[in-house]
């Protein structure tokens, strides 16, 4: 069923990264409306072609291709540019059409210096919001994170709530809270000159609850949540932690997004797209375990030293990952302990969402065991090393992934 009250038109930045293509797949299935993308590429065809790629690992039987033909216009531009990038024209006719800003694009890396962040993630955002200030109804759905609580997050004495955003919190650990905290005041303060805004923060984007798709190949940053699996998968060792370990599904947070972004009373709502069924990272590392990982949770200080040494290695050799590189700036320059942490607080959005009826995944076997299969479907993940309890339930995961029977039947 389609949202009718929806937004006839719709401006998305950031539709070739894994929750903006889930946006895009979600407004396609959900609403009538019609979708301008901005995307980056080479020329407009490259561009189009990379947002079709990027639909296509969530749409993979291609069931949405005639709405993606007749309902999106891909555009070729960049938020770090002046007009985005556009050409005066096409930006005033862009704003012409406009209802609804969605802007979800941004530089995600966890451990790049702010200089490199700012212009696309400060600056960018300034420029989204000028954008949507110039359009009739000032409509801007902007996608913030939850990490905005800076070092609290390390804190476990802090619950964070949606109404809360200036904790006093310091950001000396990672430059995207720090790029993100600052955008997300631009967006507050933009709301003395009309801005009618709302702010989604989502938690740890991991794939679609029911196929498992997650772009691994088609994005251009590397997703750091899926690299720690990885890395824990190869090195069979990882840091005893209790921090809260957020598994968010994909689609809940696009679907979360689209259904909050339908109506008109509730500008100026914060919302925590986050899984209400939180884990510890205890918890989600028992999991792998349980689908047939051998992964030993080591003390923070030994696994710390190994780290030192160089000891964390896969079939006896030095092993590195994104993940690792993170451990080793986060342990020894910014001196962070994951032992544990603040808990984020999603219950007001959960229960709005609910009587939408859009509700989360639970973090389980299932979502997990869904998200493993996925990955080595794609060659990303190793196989478990004690496959018994993983084979007993893997047949039931692979057609509960909506792949074609006889693709089923070949594995
Ligand atoms: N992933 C998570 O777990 C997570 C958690 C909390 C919040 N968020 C937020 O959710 C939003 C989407 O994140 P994501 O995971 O989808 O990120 P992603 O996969 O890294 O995608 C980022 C998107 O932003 C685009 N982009 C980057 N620089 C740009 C520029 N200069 N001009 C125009 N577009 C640009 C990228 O385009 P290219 O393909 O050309 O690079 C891509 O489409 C971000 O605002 C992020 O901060 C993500």
């Amino acid at each position: 069923m389609k949202l009718e009250t929806f937004p006839k038109t719709v401006f998305l930045t950031g539709a070739t990264g894994v929750l903006g293509g889930s946006i895009l797949k979600d407004l396609l299935q959900s609403t009538s409306s019609h979708i301008y993308c901005l995307a980056r590429g080479n020329d407009l065809a490259n561009c189009r072609e990379r947002v079709r790629a990027i639909l296509h690992v969530y749409d993979s039987n291609g069931a949405l291709e005639a709405e993606f033909l007749s309902r999106v216009t891909v555009l070729r531009g960049d938020v770090t540019q002046d007009r985005l990038g556009l050409s005066a024209s096409t930006f005033a006719e862009l704003q012409s059409h406009t209802n609804l800003t969605i802007h979800a694009a941004a530089n995600t890396s966890l451990l790049h210096k702010y200089q490199r962040l700012e212009p696309i993630n400060v600056q960018g955002t300034g420029r989204v919001i000028e954008f949507c200030l110039g359009t009739a109804e000032k409509n801007l759905v902007y996608v913030s994170t939850f990490t905005v609580m800076g070092d609290k997050t390390f804190d476990n004495s802090v619950r964070f709530q949606e109404t809360d955003y200036d904790l006093g919190q310091g950001f000396e650990y990672m430059n995207y809270q720090r790029s993100k905290f600052r955008a997300e005041a631009m967006v507050r303060e933009a709301k003395e000159r009309g801005l009618k805004w709302r702010i989604f923060r989502p938690g740890q984007i991991y794939g679609d609850s029911i196929t498992g798709a997650y772009p691994h190949s088609e994005t251009q940053a590397t997703g750091l949540f899926y690299d720690l699996f990885k890395t824990a998968m190869d090195t069979r060792v990882m840091p005893e932690s209790y921090i809260h370990y957020d598994v968010v599904p994909v689609d809940y947070v696009s679907r979360g997004i689209i259904a909050l972004s339908a109506g008109a009373d509730n500008f100026f709502d914060v919302y925590h797209l986050t899984n209400p069924d939180a884990k510890t990272f205890a918890q989600v590392m028992g999991l792998l375990r349980e689908i047939g990982y051998a992964i030993d949770l080591l003390p923070e200080e030994v696994y710390k030293q190994k780290l030192q040494r160089g000891e964390i290695t896969k079939h006896g050799k030095p092993y590195m990952s994104t993940m690792l590189k993170a451990f080793n700036l986060w342990y020894f320059t910014s001196k962070i302990s994951f032992y544990d942490s603040a808990t984020t607080d999603c219950e007001y959005t959960r229960s709005k969402l609910e009587k939408l009826g859009v509700t989360c995944a639970p973090i389980n076997r299932k979502l997990i065991e869904t998200y493993v299969d996925a990955g080595i479907r794609e060659g990303y993940f190793p196989s478990p090393t004690h496959s018994d309890s993983y084979n007993a339930t893997r047949t039931q995961a692979v057609f509960s992934a909506n792949l074609p029977i006889e693709q089923g039947c070949l594995i």
